[in-house]
């Protein structure tokens, strides 16, 4: 029954990271009102970087991130360079010294970047910015670019959370994604990230992979609970050739169906539930004490770039090629292009091209898509009380989750929207509802399911 209602609603629809989302951010003139919004924060509100690193040693055929494979380090190296002008010159933009809650480095593959030139651009972050008490410091991590002078290096440099990428662990799957990873290199790596001190670990898991089968995705999960992370993120694979052409090594013939795909997504959750872990939002996987399951009990679970964060600061400052930065006045995308990233950094000292200012509508929407995406729940009524809204402002959204309703994908009670058990898959296509800029052009998603 699920997979008719996923062919009824899968027109393609965005991740909700953000709300606006980034193919509505608009070309910048110059770096000004970015220039003026850093300099327009609150030094009382504690803030939180995003870094990018986007290079990989090898390009995964399902990758869907901003990144180049470079052979050679010196590229590398140089970025290092071009990330530590930019954490001084945005320091420079702001106010007075801020204090940090979150750090997360994203990539591409950020365990890229040496030891030195590592402990190096986190030395400028300890410059420029103090650290709350409590504050967490992540990193992505591919296992196939460690080692134990680089984990080292992390630790002591502050890393308290890792992510690590494993996908499957099926061979045949691997060659078929071109990622090549045994279970014994990614155990060898959870040991010595313990070993440094650093606990707290994420795996990436994804179904719907070339070859993949539910029993696949059921034997990583057993593998993966041996090694015990925190945290699992199943990420259901987005198929975008035209986007991203080295898809195109995937052959279409090798993936499984939509049906397929809700089959290893359900299995996986059963899975992951008997194994004790909750469940969080979309593709999510927690410990019962671990932050984020806390954070989701208190309704305090967020939505950012990377997916669901216990980080709860309302500006996120995104540092490096591509980086998308939040702040409460607006978005901002950096240029994409390492090349013209660093000449912007040299030139114009950031490197903000485009971006949107968020009006009041803006805002009361993204509130409740947020709380959707991460609660799969929201009271329209609080929501529009919070934001000094009248009640009625979503009456035409109202009537179209009818439909929702009538499938058995929501419940209404009064203005209150709960997400069924079966409507968690398309909770996207129920958050696209309240999303008045798409279809207006710009940007092609995923499938909903
Ligand atoms: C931003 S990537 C960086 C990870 C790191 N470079 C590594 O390779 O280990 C983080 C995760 O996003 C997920 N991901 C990447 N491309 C995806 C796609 N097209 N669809 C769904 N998930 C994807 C993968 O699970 C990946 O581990």
């Amino acid at each position: 029954m699920i997979s008719n209602l996923a062919a009824k609603y899968n027109a393609p629809v965005p991740r909700y990271t953000s709300y606006p989302t980034a193919p509505h951010f608009k070309a910048f003139d110059d770096d000004s009102l970015y220039a003026y919004w850093l300099s327009d924060l609150d030094p009382s509100k504690s803030i939180s970087i995003y870094l990018h690193v986007p290079f990989c040693k090898k390009m995964c055929w399902y990758c869907g991130c901003h990144t180049k494979v470079t052979k050679q380090y010196d590229p590398v190296g140089d970025y290092a360079k071009t990330l530590r002008a930019e954490i001084r010159n945005v320091a420079a933009a702001l106010p007075a010294r801020f204090k940090i809650s979150h750090v997360h480095w994203g990539g591409g593959t950020p365990s890229i970047l040496s030891a030195e030139d590592f402990k190096s651009v986190m030395a400028v972050i300890a410059e420029n910015f103090d650290y709350t008490a409590d504050a967490e410091r992540a990193i992505e991590i591919d296992p196939r670019v460690v080692d134990a002078t680089k984990v080292r290096a992390l630790a002591e440099a502050g890393i308290n959370r890792a992510s690590l990428g494993v996908q499957d662990f099926n061979p045949d799957i691997q060659k078929a994604i071109n990622r090549v990873q045994s279970f014994e290199m990614t155990a060898g790596v959870v040991n010595l990230l313990r070993q440094n001190g650093i606990e707290k670990l994420n795996f990436d898991l994804m179904y719907g992979l070339p070859l993949q089968t539910t029993e696949d995705v059921a034997r990583t999960i057993e593998l993966s609970h041996q090694l015990n992370p925190d945290r699992i993120a199943l990420f259901g694979y987005a198929h975008v050739p035209w986007m991203k052409t080295h898809m195109k090594m995937i052959k279409d013939d090798e993936l499984p169906g939509t049906e397929e795909r809700i089959l290893q997504a359900t299995c996986a959750a059963d899975h992951l539930t008997e194994l004790g872990y909750q469940q969080i939002g979309l593709d999510h996987f927690a410990s019962p004490d671990d932050e984020m399951s806390v954070a989701l009990d208190n309704q305090q679970l967020r939505r950012n770039f990377q997916g669901y964060t216990t980080d709860a600061a309302d500006t996120m400052i995104g540092i490096g090629a591509s980086s998308i930065g939040k702040l409460p006045q607006g978005y901002v995308q950096n240029s994409v292009s390492t090349g013209e990233y660093k000449k912007r950094i040299l030139t114009n000292k950031l490197a903000a091209a485009k971006g949107i200012t968020v009006s009041a509508d803006d805002k009361i929407r993204c509130e409740v898509i947020e709380r959707l995406m991460c609660d799969l729940s929201v009271d329209l009524d609080e929501v529009t009380e919070q934001f000094g809204q009248p009640v009625t402002v979503f009456d035409q959204e109202i009537e179209l989750l009818k439909d929702f309703q009538k499938d058995g994908l929501l419940t209404l009670t009064g203005r209150r929207l709960t997400v069924t058990l079966e409507g968690r898959f398309l909770v996207r296509s129920i958050c696209a509802v309240f999303d008045t800029y798409l279809g207006s052009g710009a940007g092609r998603h995923s499938k909903a399911v």
